[in-house]
């Protein structure tokens, strides 16, 4: 598809970064990323997200431990962030709740979600890596970080100066996922 659109770019070049170098993440960047978080939508406005900014190294490598340990061999790559967030859903407002509840819907986790993508096309745009981790030890995050009840950790995010070029894009293509006006 031919577009001359700055988004578009924006949405391609971000790709989750899965090395990086050991360069310091400018302070102003990062700010600009939590800013782009701060301005996400979420449902009535509730805004239930906390971001924890981990650069703290003794801090980094009980959390990095808590995405690489267990059986499975995954995220060892997190070791070698110089920053880690950590994504918390915190208390939604009571209309919020009182939605997801009659409708079903988590809301709090679609909220999350959106924000974290906003904090990654802003790293992106900024230069930075970063990849979304929804495989680690809650437990040990939880201690980590001393969180208290009402709050939960549901992503980490690794931000970072990317080591190593891009992998190619794995994408379905858009016909396999659209329909225009009726399922197909
Ligand atoms: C909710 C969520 C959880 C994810 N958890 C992990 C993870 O634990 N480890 C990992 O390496 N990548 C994780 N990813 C990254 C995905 O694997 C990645 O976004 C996907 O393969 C598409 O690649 P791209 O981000 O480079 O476009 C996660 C992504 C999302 C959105």
């Amino acid at each position: 598809m031919r577009t001359n659109s700055l988004f578009l770019d924006l949405a391609e070049k971000r790709v989750s970064v899965r090395q990086y170098t050991d360069e310091p993440v400018p302070r102003d960047a990062l700010e600009r990323c939590l800013e782009a978080a701060r301005l996400a939508p979420s449902a009535c406005n509730s805004q239930p997200w906390h971001f924890v900014v981990i650069d703290d190294p003794e801090k980094r490598r009980a959390l990095a431990a808590a995405a690489s340990g267990g059986i499975l061999p995954i995220n060892h790559f997190v070791h070698t962030a110089p920053v880690l967030v950590a994504v918390l859903a915190t208390r939604p407002n009571a209309t919020a709740a009182f939605g997801a509840w009659v409708k079903k819907k988590t809301f709090a986790m679609m909220d999350v979600g959106i924000a974290t993508e906003h904090f990654c096309l802003q790293a992106a745009e900024e230069g930075l890596g970063t990849c979304m981790l929804g495989w680690f030890n809650e437990r040990q995050v939880r201690r980590a970080l001393a969180l208290p009840t009402g709050t939960r950790p549901l992503l980490l995010l690794t931000v970072g100066k990317p080591a190593t070029p891009p992998p190619p894009r794995k994408r379905k293509p858009l016909e396999e996922i659209i329909s225009w006006n009726t399922f197909t």
